[in-house]
């Protein structure tokens, strides 16, 4: 028996089910002595029916023993060896962001006293994802890795295969069996999520006993959660506060609008939470070496005026410049995703927020980052929340106090310039300005 066994032994309760130990009850009263003593000849049928009825108990708990030791063998590999995820890009197609990754790697590599967990975000195509990505696979150790789906409901689902779990926690083949036919409702299924939590704490406990240091879960994506399912994001908020502080597991959670971090604030168990870390654009410097070295376009500084440093919309210009593209068509492209943005938002000419969006770009031109509350002057109350959605404007919960606003990229302000005459209108003199861009 090795080490893990041992810590498994005391708690085994997961895998071993009360079912089991039920089941154990029925076997023994299937073999009592007295029953075979006493028995009388014409009642041989009978116990030929016990024998059978035993011996499909007796396979039937070897299996659910088999399949539990396996089970949880299995996960226990998982989290030592850490999800892995595939990154989705090759080498060759990165750009390095080395300061990034190494702040990630250590917040990766948590030290045994770790009792905070960490809330990053990011606008939309900020590369969160891949930089997560390229950091779990850096660590590898310990790090488990779950992108929370689209569809909210196969979020169980997602969870369990990051942890390549079965989801078989104290059901034997026969109870099993009889879930799949008789299930109709599908309540069963909507907890998987949390079974899948506990089944990762479970073994969490196993791995900070045996390295000394707490595992990682990573969050991807918790955006999804915020909008649809906003109850669990708060239990696993909470979750991650009590281990946090009983240092099981360090939890971080990753999400592309700043609002969910301004929502997870309000609530108590923010008090373990370390201060937001932002991902933000690349530098010039960067974007030009992405653009001319990894994707050898040509025209890098034009296009790097449409695209800014958000690599989302640098790598589509790219993309479009190596599919043949002209610097005039992609530009129009882009404004034209932009345009939509503000249709969405309601900025356009003639809707209902352009003459107040007109005088809030002028401020942002000419601030190029304003706070919180000269924003509010102008979006008040739901109208805050609603316009920050459509990715015209972005909120940044760790900057400032309370949080600042820029233009959500340089493709934004570059709709803006080139639409001046609707826009840009109270500025006279001022130079155009690209917003301020991260601070990592
Ligand atoms: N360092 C990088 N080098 C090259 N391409 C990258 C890099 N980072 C991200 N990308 C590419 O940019 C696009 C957006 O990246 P990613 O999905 O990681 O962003 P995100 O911030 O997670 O987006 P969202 O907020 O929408 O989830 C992807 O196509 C990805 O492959
Ligand atoms: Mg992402």
């Amino acid at each position: 028996m090795d080490s893990d066994d041992e810590i498994f032994k005391d708690d085994d309760n997961l895998f071993v089910s009360p079912e089991l130990e039920e089941e154990d009850e029925c076997y023994e009263g299937l073999v009592n002595p007295e029953l075979i003593v006493n028995a009388q000849p014409q009642k041989k049928p009978i116990f030929h029916s016990y024998l059978i009825a035993k011996s499909i108990f007796v396979g039937d708990l070897i299996y659910s023993w088999y399949r539990n030791k396996r089970n949880k063998s299995i996960l226990k590999k998982t989290i030592e060896n850490g999800t892995r995820p595939d990154v989705g890009v090759s080498r060759e197609k990165l750009v390095s962001r080395d300061d990034v990754v190494n702040c990630l790697n250590k917040i990766l590599k948590p030290n045994e006293d770790q009792s905070f967990y960490h809330v990053i975000c990011g606008e939309h195509g900020s590369g969160k994802t891949t930089l997560m990505k390229i950091s779990s696979n850096n660590v590898k150790n310990g790090v488990i890795y779950v992108e929370i789906p689209s569809d909210t409901k196969d979020f169980g689902k997602a969870f369990g295969k990051a942890l390549n779990f079965e989801f078989e926690e104290h059901i034997s083949f026969t109870k099993q069996l009889i879930r799949k036919m008789g299930n109709t409702n599908n309540t069963f299924e909507e907890a998987k999520w949390k079974r899948a939590l506990g089944a990762f704490k479970h073994v969490a406990k196993v791995y900070k006993a045996k390295h000394g240091v707490p595992p990682i879960i990573i969050y991807d994506n918790i955006s999804q959660l915020a909008h649809k399912n906003p109850d669990i994001l708060d239990i696993l908020q909470d979750d991650a506060k009590n281990n946090a502080d009983t240092r099981k597991y360090i939890a971080v959670f990753v999400s592309s609008e700043g609002m969910i971090p301004k929502r997870m604030e309000c609530r108590s168990s923010w008090s373990r939470a370390e201060p937001v870390m932002e991902i933000g654009d690349l530098s010039k410097e960067e974007s030009i070496k992405y653009l001319t070295d990894v994707r050898k376009v040509k025209e890098a500084e034009r296009l790097y005026k449409i695209a800014g440093g958000l690599i989302v919309d640098l790598k589509f210009v790219a993309d479009k410049s190596i599919a043949g593209l002209k610097y005039e068509d992609i530009k129009q492209i882009m404004l034209s995703k932009v345009k939509k943005k503000f249709e969405s938002a309601k900025l356009l000419r003639n809707q209902s927020r352009h003459e107040i969006g007109k005088r809030v770009i002028n401020v942002l031109l000419d601030s190029k980052e304003i706070d919180t509350d000269i924003f509010r002057e102008f979006f008040k109350d739901n109208e805050f929340d609603d316009v920050l959605k459509e990715n015209v404007f972005a909120y940044h919960p760790s900057r400032g106090i309370g949080g600042t606003v820029t233009f959500q990229s340089q493709s934004v302000v570059f709709y803006v310039q080139e639409n001046a005459e609707l826009y840009a209108k109270l500025i006279v003199s001022k130079k155009l300005q690209p917003p301020i861009k991260q601070i990592l």
